[in-house]
């Protein structure tokens, strides 16, 4: 179902706090703390769907500074080579990553320490993670940020081909 679905082009970016939720992140809600996201896209009606049906599809969005964002970020997903986003979900044991309070720009895993630098391609800097953050290309369409594809790489739960191909499959 839709719901379920993971992140693909053309879904619009929106808020997954309960304060704002739906509505679409603007580029000046974005910073050095994360921003989390669900995708919306469309149902077979053409209307709106949040795919908030599927842990694994919350996004964790940031917005640095010119020239900090570098590879291994593929900078062609990015906004400007500023905004990123990326899966939410540990690829340890699949909790929530957080902002790291003590480094704006970094994230910290709450469940067992793991640390990520999202400007670095989400990759792992501390802890048992096993694999960087999934990394979801975007771009600005007017003032909405959109998905241009499906995650770079496999996000936790869906390593397996065969679990990732039901996954990207799903409409
Ligand atoms: Fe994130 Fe274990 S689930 S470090």
């Amino acid at each position: 179902t839709p719901a379920l679905a993971p992140p693909m082009a053309g879904d619009v970016l929106v808020h997954a706090d309960p304060s704002r939720y739906g509505e679409p992140v603007k580029v000046s809600d974005l910073g050095l703390q994360l921003v989390r996201a669900w995708p919306q896209g469309k149902d077979k009606n053409g209307d709106p769907v949040i795919r908030d049906q599927d842990p694994t599809s919350v996004l964790a969005i940031f917005k640095y500074p010119a020239g900090q964002v570098q590879e291994p970020t593929d900078l062609n997903a990015t906004i400007d080579g500023q905004i990123v986003a990326y899966g939410d979900r540990c690829m340890h044991a699949g909790c929530n990553v957080g902002n790291n309070d003590q480094q704006p720009g970094l994230m910290n895993c709450p469940c067992h320490s793991g640390q990520y630098d999202p400007k670095l391609g989400g990759k792992v800097i501390g802890g048992p993670p096993p694999a960087p953050l999934p990394q979801l290309p975007i771009k600005m369409d007017g003032d909405k940020i959109v998905a241009t594809g499906f995650f770079l790489s496999r996000p936790y739960g869906y390593t397996k081909e065969e679990d990732w191909k039901a996954y990207t499959e799903q409409v």
